[in-house]
């Protein structure tokens, strides 16, 4: 099957260092951790607002924090704008959620603006939530999967959705008040350093986002670190398939610019190996593309639909 849904990144790209905002990786993960038993909007995401970067700190930041601050520049004006990335009309994101994978009835139940015309699967299709579970949403977006994660795991669960721009952040949590959901909340974090606690989670669910990370090695190591023992991963994801030249990498742009560091799809998997998954089990891949695809990526890109578990006892 292929899905044509909207790019994840868009129609376009935008240029390094149109928008400084400061970056929120280099403070130490203690000073901004909180405790997944505490509620209330006062905590990482009140703290790391972005704010206009001043030149020498353009020169101080890592190559990670530029790629960062471009997706997260990128992705607040898909928040304000989603028709950037996705098909106007509440009939089109309908049938667009639903070629990822989602249920026409629980797509409709949203609150309408938590269709952002985002994603690339469905990662619920097969997370096997259950009442009273804590679930964490890395790159939770407009909020939709977190919102349907939390009607699975009842008053008594809970879910976080973790995003690092705040826009989306924002967006997430005027959805989560419209539709009235308890159990939720969303906070402004970058997935290679997340403000949890370890041991807290029983899921991770994320759609469409590791591909964008600058080092996903890191991700899956956060996400591995903040599950409980036995705990589970179920993402969907973007992955490259074969070889794609660092001098192909290099020159993509437009709509295809996001999957220049996308690794190759055993590198993906090996990451997450190496970062101490077991049962690591692609239960999905079909190929991927939206309009204005780079012709070189054409048949490249493929959507994985992974789920893997933390060990019993590590
Ligand atoms: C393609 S959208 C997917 C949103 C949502 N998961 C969905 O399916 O609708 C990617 C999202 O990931 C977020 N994101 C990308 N890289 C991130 C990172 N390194 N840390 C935190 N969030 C990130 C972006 O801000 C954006 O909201």
């Amino acid at each position: 099957m292929t899905v044509r849904p909207a790019h994840p990144m868009g129609a376009e790209r935008p240029q390094a260092g149109v928008q400084k905002a400061r970056s929120t990786a280099a403070k130490g993960r203690n000073a901004r951790a909180f405790s997944v038993d505490s509620a209330g909007d006062e905590g990482y995401g009140a703290a790391s607002s972005p704010s206009a970067s001043r030149p020498d700190e353009e020169l101080t930041m890592t190559n990670k924090e530029r790629a960062n601050r471009e997706t997260r520049n990128f992705y607040a004006r898909v928040a304000s704008d989603a028709s950037i990335v996705c098909p106007v009309g509440d009939e089109a994101l309908i049938a667009q959620a639903m070629a990822l994978g989602y249920a026409e009835e629980e797509i409709r139940r949203l609150p309408k603006g938590a269709l952002v015309g985002l994603g690339c699967g469905n990662p619920l299709g097969f997370a096997e939530l259950k009442k009273g579970e804590t679930v964490i949403d890395l790159g939770c977006g407009g909020g939709r999967d977190a919102l349907l994660a939390s009607q699975r795991v009842g008053g008594k669960g809970r879910v976080i959705g973790l995003d690092m721009t705040p826009e989306m952040i924002e967006k997430a949590k005027a959805n989560a008040r419209e539709g009235n959901y308890r159990s939720i909340e969303f906070k402004l974090a970058e997935i290679e350093d997340l403000p949890v606690e370890d041991g807290a989670v029983d899921c991770i669910i994320s759609n469409c986002v590791i591909n964008h990370s600058p080092d996903p090695a890191a991700v899956f190591r956060e996400a591995y670190r903040l599950l409980k023992p036995g705990g589970r991963m179920a993402i969907s994801d973007l992955v490259i398939e074969g070889e794609l030249s660092q001098e192909v990498r290099r020159s993509l742009a437009g709509s295809s610019a996001c999957l220049a560091a996308s690794l190759e799809k055993h590198a993906y998997l090996n990451a997450i190996e190496r970062a101490g998954f077991q049962d690591i089990a692609v239960l999905a891949e079909h190929p991927f593309s939206w309009g204005g695809i780079d012709p070189r990526l054409v048949g490249k890109v493929t959507s994985v639909q992974v789920k893997a578990f933390r060990k019993m006892r590590s």
